[in-house]
């Protein structure tokens, strides 16, 4: 998928989201229906799509949330593997070759490559990271950072 092609789609799974979360008060469905559409649209390139929340009762723990794919590690704590630090740092991360980031979590060896993107409350506050998996190294690039950037910085508006 190029460039031009990979924005168009993004643009029609933004308004898919925001369509079907509009008016929406749980925050289990707005991420459920964002994980869903992102991992159809992107499908089989996105291989493991979804949300770790901060645990309120954990604050330096993310538990799963929902998500599409494989089985996935119920509890990461902040600053391991790739969400850790996404949610430590509160910022994007993007890691080409997951066997070189420091403190990965393997939950299904099959990854390669993978984009975890921080989701924040109207306050401002850290509640949960986006983690978006390819078994492809390398597979995310810029256009992916900022598209999932902008349904992040929306899901919880
Ligand atoms: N790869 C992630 C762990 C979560 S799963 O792979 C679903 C990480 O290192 O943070």
């Amino acid at each position: 998928m190029d460039k031009a092609a990979k924005q168009t789609r993004y643009g029609e799974v933004y308004n898919e989201i925001m369509a079907v979360i509009a008016g929406e008060t749980s925050r289990t469905a707005r991420f459920a229906s964002a994980a869903c559409l992102l991992s159809q649209a992107f499908a089989p390139r996105f291989y493991w799509t979804g949300f770790y929340e901060v645990d309120p009762n954990k604050p330096d723990e993310l538990v799963v949330g929902p998500y599409q794919g494989t089985l996935g590690c119920l509890r990461i704590p902040f600053g391991k593997g790739v969400c850790g630090v996404c949610a430590q740092t509160k910022t994007t991360q993007l890691v080409a070759d997951v066997h070189q980031f420091p403190g990965h979590i393997a939950c299904d060896n099959a990854t390669r490559s993978e984009i975890v993107v921080p989701v924040f409350d109207e306050h401002k506050q850290l509640v949960a990271v986006l983690d978006v998996d390819s078994t492809e190294p390398d597979a995310f690039d810029t256009t992916d950072r900022q598209a999932l950037e902008m349904i992040c910085r929306d899901l919880l508006r």
